[in-house]
């Protein structure tokens, strides 16, 4: 294959992305950089969603032109994914000319093949899938994915003579067995078609946020008809002919199990009729969960992603998403779980590795190694039979099995050191030579295993290969040539622990001797010591606070409280996971009155940034809800709704009570810094 051309699902704009969004842009980014690596000329293309009802109805809400909120909102996006470390090479949104272009075209295209025509549609719709539903579609006359109650249309609108393709789809799987991975989308594919299709309505009618149909002014297209094309607008269909031929058909298409219909079944169809061809390969995911449920803005069972580069950095959570959930199958996160495996893979496993091999081949050999002429390397078969396989996984898509065999390899090399003790060797200078060779071994394993791993965690791959001696970029290293067992002398470098050890089980004090340097690396007892990783860079609230306020907040009660018993704790103490599970945001109140016949009640409206909100609260005693309008306050965005006083209240204002119980609100000391939206922890 020349050349590789990628996508992701668009995402709509109308919340932030959460981690399960995260994650297939993640999933893209790792499938993409191993294109790159390994020499392809790779276009990678990701975007935002813009012409949705949830979008139009959140601008709204907050008082902007749609266009406007859509601008602030890939301010959002593109800040997210810059963090994560994404690489894509285009973002298109919707709402610009070249896409407006390219669904005029094709639209046009497909009407002039006579699979257009004018009908009445009458029926459900979910605005979070933005999907007209069957009542074999709903549970409970819910949907399914959102839970909430879709709402009943009838209006005149235009169709798309879907049933008709469904012999030609038929024909294509049958013809392209990898068209749609993994088997079992597949197979739910097919018996969709077999059951036969229904034409589609692909038309709104009485909607100003979309892109006029060509041919009737008074209806705008479809969100799913205009977001599907952005796949071809993105590479120039209708603007730019030579781009389109470069890139056109896509190599892959990424996108979630819940919209594989769209992209295996309409998709295509659409493209047949237009006479355009169709992509190479659709991938659907599976989910990332929540405590078994999909995790979703709409279901509120979301994670912020920064949250958890913030702790722990882009590289460890990429890592836990790609390594630990079987792509193509659902997923748990917890913060438990990431944690472990961030102790188990980087902090004791690939991290100490990589101070190991530095801190010997410092200790015996001044940071230089080179291989022992005439020696028979132990470690480059199985190096090789690792890049092997893990090429043919992530040639297939098995991003997971991949990863597993990186580590493979890290742990083969763990292994090789255990063996070789090269701290025996060093001391009978008559195997000097062995020494050398061994020292050489592990850097090099080392050095495979960093490329092997840089799709995943680019930077820290980056680090890894400089500290063994690497001198090229990533972006100059191929996989097929520079993984090869090479016989290169070279500078090892050292450098501070990549991924601290989290100690994440001892009580607080035990955490607070790590901090002063008490603990070590889990090293050979007669291995050099590298520098001692304790857990001090890695934020953790719950590892600075805890000892502190422990001393302070506990009741002593004179000289009788022992200093070696800690005192038991007063009130039962929440795990880092159970307080992140509180969303607390940042948001400005934009109106508010008195609620009748309540003394203490106000309902108060705040914007939260992507949402305005009412919320009900106890604070008129203290604030007359005038003084309220502008000011900034902090907001539980994820408490049960309540009823108070016949209101809906959707969240709570935080406020301090003082001795005589009045409320005084908890506001920012600098609000301009934290606009509303931002999380508070
Ligand atoms: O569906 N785990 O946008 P979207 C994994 N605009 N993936 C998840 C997920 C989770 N918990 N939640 C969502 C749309 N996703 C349309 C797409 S494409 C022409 C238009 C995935 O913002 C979801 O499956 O609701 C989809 O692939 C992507 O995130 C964007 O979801
Ligand atoms: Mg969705």
């Amino acid at each position: 294959m020349s050349r590789f051309y990628l996508t992701t699902a668009i995402d709509y704009v109308n919340s932030r992305p959460h981690l399960g969004t995260a994650y297939e842009k993640i999933a893209a980014d790792v499938i993409a950089r191993y294109r790159r690596l390994s020499g392809v000329p790779t276009h990678f293309v990701m975007g935002n969603d813009e012409h949705s009802q949830n979008v139009y109805q959140r601008a709204t809400e907050r008082g902007l032109e749609p266009l406007a909120f859509c601008d602030q909102m890939e301010q959002v996006f593109r800040e997210v994914w810059a963090k994560l470390d994404v690489s894509f090479d285009d973002f298109i949104r919707t709402t610009e000319d070249r896409h407006r272009t390219a669904v005029t075209t094709l639209v046009q295209r497909i009407a002039d093949a006579g699979d257009l025509y004018e009908g009445e549609y009458e029926g459900w719709y979910c605005v979070s899938c933005e999907a007209f539903k069957q009542d074999k579609d709903l549970i409970e006359g819910n949907c399914p994915v959102h839970q909430t109650r879709p709402e009943w249309i009838k209006e005149t609108n235009h169709f798309f003579r879907l049933s008709k393709y469904r012999d030609r789809l038929l024909e294509h799987y049958a013809a392209n067995p990898g068209f749609l991975v993994p088997e079992v989308r597949r197979n739910e594919m097919l018996r969709l078609l077999e059951r036969g299709l229904d034409d589609i309505s692909v038309s709104r009618t009485g909607q100003s946020w979309g892109i006029p149909l060509p041919f009737d002014a008074t209806s705008v297209v479809y969100v799913w008809f205009d977001a599907l094309i952005n796949y071809i607008s993105a590479v120039g269909y209708g603007t730019n002919e030579a781009l389109f031929n470069e890139w056109w058909p896509a190599d892959l298409h990424v996108v979630g199990k819940d919209i594989t219909r769209f992209h295996a079944v309409v998709w295509p169809a659409m493209l047949m009729s237009a006479g355009v061809a169709l992509p190479r390969c659709i991938f659907g995911h599976g989910w990332v969960l929540q405590q078994g449920e999909k995790m979703s803005k709409s279901l509120g069972t979301s994670v912020d992603p920064l949250d958890a580069v913030d702790r722990l950095g882009p590289d460890p959570l990429r890592l836990y998403l790609v390594k630990e959930i079987a792509f193509g199958q659902d997923g748990d996160f917890t913060w438990e779980r990431f944690e472990e495996r961030y102790n188990v893979d980087l902090a004791n496993n690939l991290g100490n590795l990589v101070s190991r091999v530095a801190a010997m081949v410092h200790k015996y050999r001044n940071g230089r190694v080179a291989p022992t002429p005439g020696a028979v390397p132990q470690l480059a078969e199985r190096a090789a039979d690792v890049v092997r396989r893990y090429r043919l996984a992530m040639d297939d898509h098995q991003l997971h099995v991949a990863m597993a065999l990186a580590f493979e390899l890290v742990d083969a090399t763990n292994e090789f050191i255990t063996r070789s003790e090269p701290w025996g060797l060093a001391k009978d200078p008559e195997r000097a030579a062995e020494l050398d060779q061994a020292l050489f071994e592990m850097s090099e394993a080392l050095r495979i295993a960093a490329i092997l791993l840089s799709p995943t965690m680019p930077a820290s791959s980056a680090e890894i290969l400089r500290r063994v001696g690497e001198s090229r970029p990533i972006d100059e290293l191929r996989v097929g040539r520079d993984t090869a067992w090479s016989a290169v002398a070279r500078t090892i470098h050292t450098g501070p622990p990549l991924w601290p050890r989290l100690d994440t089980s001892g009580p607080a004090p035990t955490r607070a001797a790590a901090r002063e340097g008490t603990e070590h690396s889990m090293t050979d007892e007669t291995e050099p010591q590298t520098e001692a990783t304790p857990a001090v860079e890695t934020p953790r609230p719950t590892e600075t606070s805890a000892p502190d306020t422990t001393a302070v907040a506990m009741p002593v009660t004179g000289a009788a409280a022992a200093p070696e018993a800690p005192p038991a704790p007063a009130e039962p103490r929440l795990s880092f996971d159970e307080f992140m599970k509180l969303t607390l945001r940042v948001a400005t109140v934009v109106a508010a009155e008195a609620i009748p016949k309540s003394k203490k009640l106000l309902k108060v409206t705040v914007d939260l940034g992507t949402e305005q909100r009412t919320v009900v609260a106890g604070i008129a005693r203290a604030y007359a809800p005038d003084a309220l309008i502008g000011r900034t306050v902090v907001v539980v965005a994820n408490l049960e709704k309540a009823k108070l006083m016949g209101v809906e209240s959707n969240g709570m204002i935080l406020a301090a009570t003082d001795p005589d119980m009045n409320p005084v609100l908890l506001t920012l000391d600098d609000p301009e810094k934290a606009p509303p939206g931002s999380r508070v922890r």
